[in-house]
């Protein structure tokens, strides 16, 4: 009952929720150029486009609904309530999961901030941001979102957390962005490693550590939360 637990999800794990991911085939990458829409240059160039970006991707978040993936491990934190997410994805679909705990490294849609103190979070009502609208310390609002080449401020303490796992589940990432991908690393030699993924990622030296799980995160994580309830409930 007291096995700490870290779930650490990408993309992968919203798919079926309906948003896309990035790398696959037809993903987010593939139809705009990170260096267009999430980059510290982009914003300073071209404000009005990152803005347009993300009010797209957030009325798709908005639209959509978490899946049986996202409610698996809100029941997972049910039976084991030392279970943590880290997630690298801006959505809110592991809270409106009713899931708890959770981390977000690259940011939170759902919220703007204050271009003077990034820790100065707005909540957006709805799904547009007016660019030009300002945060109350007189800073014009940015997308909370964590562009490439910036800080990952969560990251220290997802590593800390990692490090304390039992057991760590991977769903949903090509584990292809860095420090995210690295997190794998903190966790104890002694933990478990599942990874759920319909493609098999590629693991280097980790390969022989990881429960490798080839399957959607409908499927494969309920079975998953199944087993381990029974296991060690
Ligand atoms: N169930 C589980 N996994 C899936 C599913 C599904 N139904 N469909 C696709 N996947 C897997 C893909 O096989 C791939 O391994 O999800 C992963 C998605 O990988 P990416 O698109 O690279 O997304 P992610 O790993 O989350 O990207 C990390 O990159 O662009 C940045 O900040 C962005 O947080 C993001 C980071």
């Amino acid at each position: 009952m007291n096995k700490k637990i870290v779930v650490f999800t990408g993309a992968g794990i919203s798919a079926e929720s309906g948003l896309g991911t990035f790398r696959d085939s037809g993903g987010i990458w593939e139809k705009f150029r990170i260096e267009d829409v999430c980059t510290p240059d982009a914003w300073h160039t071209n404000p009005e486009c990152c803005v347009e970006f993300y009010n797209l991707r957030r009325r798709d978040t908005l639209a959509a609904e978490p899946n049986m993936a996202h409610f698996a491990i809100t029941k997972l934190q049910e039976v084991f309530p030392n279970t943590q997410i880290i997630t690298q994805n801006i959505d809110n679909l592991h809270e409106r999961a009713g899931s708890n705990n959770v981390l977000h490294l690259h940011g939170e849609i759902t919220k703007l901030r204050s271009q003077k103190d990034p820790s100065a979070l707005v909540e957006l009502e709805g799904w547009e941001q007016h660019y030009g609208e300002r945060h109350a310390d007189g800073s014009i609002l940015r997308p909370h979102i964590v562009f490439f080449g910036e800080d990952v401020p969560n990251f220290t303490l997802a590593c800390e957390i990692a490090s304390q796992a039992d057991i760590m589940i991977v769903i949903g990432t090509s584990l292809n962005v860095y420090p995210a991908a690295s997190l794998l690393t903190y966790a104890p030699v002694s933990a478990e490693i599942y990874l759920i993924d319909p493609n098999e990622p590629t693991l280097g030296c980790y390969a022989d550590r990881v429960g490798f799980i080839q399957a959607k995160a409908t499927e494969g994580v309920p079975a998953l939360v199944d087993a381990l309830i029974e296991t060690y409930q």
